[in-house]
Parts: C-alpha cells; structure tokens; sequence
C-alpha cells in the first residue's frame, strides 16, 4: 500500500498550528478525559478550568485544520461530555450530527449506583455537506425479507465493541487502547481511499493502523515518546485482521431459504461485511452451519461462490 503514515512525537495544540487550514478530511480525537490515568505525562489530572481552557484550544485548532466536507469524531467520559458538546456547537459553530454511545459489556462495577457501560462519541461536521459512506459500514438484516435492504441496515448509533483485553496479541502496552473496529467504523464511513485522517491524542496509534489497513493517508500525534515508539513498531507488524468486530456483523439472516438466494448473499456477507476481519469467519461459518446445515470451505478466495462451498 502506498499511502502516507506519519506519528508526530509532541503537545496536539502546537502540531495542529502547524498544519494548513482546511486540509485535512477526518479527525478521530480520542483526548484524556481527565480522569487521572497515567500517560507518564500527568494530561488527565488538570484543574476543572485548565481542562476546560484545554479542550477549547484543541477543538480550535481541530475546527480550523478540518475541511469544509470533513469530521470530526470526539470520545468523551461522563464528567466533561456536556461541556464538551456545548464547545463544539457553540464556540466551534461546527454541525451536530451524532451523540454516539460506545456499549462494552466490561468495566469497574460501582456498589451504589450502576456500573458505568459506556462512553460516548460526538460526531459533528464543518457543513452539512459532509462524506457518510453508509453501503461501506451496514450490518447484516436479522431476517431476509423482500422489503429489506440485503446489503445491510444501518447501525444506529448504540455500538457494540469489546475492550481489547490483556490477553489479546495486539493489546498494546497502553491504558485506553481503543478497539479498531470501532475506529475502522468511522475511518470507512466519513473518509475516503486516499483522504487525510488525523489523530491528535493518538495513544498506541489504534488510528493509524486502521488508516494503513483501509489505504487512508494519516497523522497521529502523541506527546509521550514511548507510546510514538510503540505506534512505529504496531504499523511494521503483519496484518492478520482489526482486532475487535461489533457482533452484528457475525449474524447470519433468518429465512434465507431459496438455496441460490441464500449462496449469493452469504458470499456477499463475507465481502461486505468481514472484509477485515478474518477472526470473525470461524464464528460466522458456524452460525451459517447450525442455521442452515450447510458447511462454507474457509478458503482465502472466498469471493468467489465456488471456492465457498464444499463440494
Ligand atoms: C485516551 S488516550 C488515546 C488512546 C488511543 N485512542 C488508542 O487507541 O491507543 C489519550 C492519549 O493522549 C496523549 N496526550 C495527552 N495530552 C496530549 C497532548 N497535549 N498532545 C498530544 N497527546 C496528548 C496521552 O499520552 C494518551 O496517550
């Protein structure tokens, strides 16, 4: 692949200066959330008004680098996402177009009050004019039906993810490593092949690797050095699939009872939907089997109808 991957070692504020206005198409900004992790750096422990005073420079700048069609993707916990949001729309004048909620089924329980779940994602556009790929990320209908859209439904914006857990292979040496099908979600959707994505707070360059997979040219930019080493060695090992897949897009549609019918769409589900995600076949051709008696080959030409199935 031929497309352009960079790692800024440095503070996202001064970086971002640096870059032309309106040049870049995407940003996935996944800042501390002050809430006292330790990025060897001491950024999630500020004041309430440093924090605040923070996170107005960066969306400044954030606003000012992002083109007229481009968006921006912000994470946020529960103690700043209000304030979040109103910086956005009101002191960014950017378009409000998703308050997404990260669903994960693992986390710190609470003894009063109920164990938090989520995070939460704002999506917000410099126009209304904006890049949405919607075929690039559906996922498969419950029932095959006549009147449903075969290549998928839309996803809403409750999103299933796991956290990348410890014992993982590509779990990084980081505190907050985001999962890539969440992040590979939106680099499809709002960008596309050869566009610029930008990453301002980019951990273990979770960003970047999705960008090096779907042929997106990107920045990332990290103040602690020992997270920038770890991002160059992340981009420089094989690619064997994203590490994490919402689980909708494992599930074999119900009634797919017309045998022509049903080899067309299932050759199609695994170009459309687990594309990158050769981890997530095994399940897939198991669902297919108990559904349906019928055993998928796992071949590597699998889009091909006739590899597909034992003969
Ligand atoms: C929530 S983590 C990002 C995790 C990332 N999305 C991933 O998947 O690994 C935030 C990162 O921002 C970095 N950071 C904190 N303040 C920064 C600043 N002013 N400029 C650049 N990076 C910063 C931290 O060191 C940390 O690695």
């Amino acid at each position: 692949m031929s497309n352009d991957l960079k790692i800024l070692c440095g503070d996202a504020i001064q970086k971002m200066r640096e870059f032309n206005s309106r040049s870049v198409d995407l940003i996935i900004a996944d800042p501390p959330y002050n809430l006292g992790k330790d990025y060897g750096n001491g950024s999630d422990s500020k004041s309430f008004e440093e924090y605040i005073q923070f996170t107005k420079e960066w969306t400044k700048e954030a606003t000012r680098i992002l083109k007229k069609s481009g968006t921006i993707y912000v994470f946020m916990g529960f103690r700043f996402i209000s304030y979040l949001y109103q910086i956005l729309e009101k002191e960014n004048s950017l378009n409000f177009v998703n308050w997404i909620c990260w669903h994960y089924t693992q986390g710190i329980g609470k003894k009063k009050g109920f164990s938090p779940r989520h995070d939460d994602i704002l999506m917000f556009t410099n126009s209304e004019n904006f890049t949405f790929n919607l075929d690039s990320i559906r996922v498969p209908q419950k029932y095959y039906r006549s009147r449903n859209n075969m290549r998928g439904a839309n996803p809403g914006d409750v999103w299933g993810f796991s956290h990348i857990h410890y014992c993982q292979d590509n779990r990084q040496d980081h505190p907050t490593q985001k999962p890539e099908g969440l992040i590979e979600r939106m680099v499809l959707v709002s960008s596309n092949e050869g566009d610029l994505v930008v990453d301002p707070f980019s951990g273990s360059g979770t960003t970047l690797r999705v960008c090096q997979q779907l042929n997106r040219n990107g920045i990332g930019i990290e103040l602690n050095e020992d997270y920038v080493k770890m991002t160059s060695k992340r981009l420089s090992e094989k690619f064997t699939g994203f590490d994490s897949i919402d689980p909708r897009m494992e599930r074999v549609p119900n009634d797919l009872n017309d045998v022509g019918i049903r080899e067309e769409y299932l050759a199609n589900h695994l170009e459309w939907f687990l594309k990158n995600h050769n981890g997530a076949k095994d399940v897939f051709f198991a669902e297919v089997e108990k559904k349906y008696g019928t055993r998928l080959k796992h071949s590597s030409k699998l889009s091909n109808n006739k590899s597909l199935f034992d003969e």
